[in-house]
């Protein structure tokens, strides 16, 4: 059970806090997962994967968010990240919204229940006048998850990571257009 102060946000299914060493073996089953990291090129290995926690609490404390912890409030076991990063899209410095599940919780809609939290949270308390999604051109699944968000294709660009070049839609919601903001 995590520290109430370290909860950042809660759904009907889920609490996203922040990331810490505690989370490396939850971590690992998706960072190290060669199927969940096919649009990353493939499995992290075990210095990747620290610096990843690492590169998340330097996101908390120059930014006061990054990709968070998520877990199940019935379980309390740590299923996937989901976030708030900023990026650089299409020539302007954004926020972006950010999912990765454990295999084995896909498909039950936890990535948007997350995701659609953490854009709420980009407009209401960051003040963010649209939200971003980048995404390699080859995952579909993530495709669907900012489709379902509301997010619309707002151009394309490459990426260049691992030594592959990569192409990427920009998937974008304006704040006007998210429930409530109406
Ligand atoms: C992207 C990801 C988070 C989606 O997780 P998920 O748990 O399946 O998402 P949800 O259950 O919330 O599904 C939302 C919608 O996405 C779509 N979807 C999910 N997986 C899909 C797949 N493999 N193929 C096509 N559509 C898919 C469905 O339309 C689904 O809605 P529905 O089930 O109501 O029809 C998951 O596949 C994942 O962790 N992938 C690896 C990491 C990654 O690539 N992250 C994105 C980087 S940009």
């Amino acid at each position: 059970m995590p520290e109430h102060s370290q909860v950042r946000l809660q759904t009907a299914r889920l609490r996203l806090r922040e990331l810490g060493d505690q989370d490396l073996p939850a971590l690992r089953a998706i960072l190290q997962d060669d199927e969940a990291m096919t649009a990353y090129e493939g499995a992290f290995d075990e210095r990747m994967t620290r610096d990843w926690i690492l590169r998340m609490r330097e996101r908390y404390r120059n930014d006061g968010y990054a990709l968070w912890a998520v877990e199940s409030r019935d379980s309390g076991a740590m299923i996937g990240q989901c976030g708030l990063t900023r990026q650089h899209i299409l020539g302007a410095d954004v926020i972006e919204v950010g999912y990765l599940f454990n295999r084995a919780h896909w498909h039950r809609g936890y990535a948007v229940e997350a995701a659609r939290a953490c854009v709420d949270y980009a407009v209401t308390a960051l003040g963010a006048d649209r939200v971003w999604a980048q995404v390699r051109d080859t995952n579909i699944a993530s495709m669907n998850v900012a489709i379902r968000l509301g997010m619309t294709v707002r151009g394309r660009f490459e990426k260049h990571y691992r030594g592959v070049t990569m192409p990427h839609l920009a998937f974008a919601l304006d704040a006007a257009d998210v429930p409530g903001e109406r």
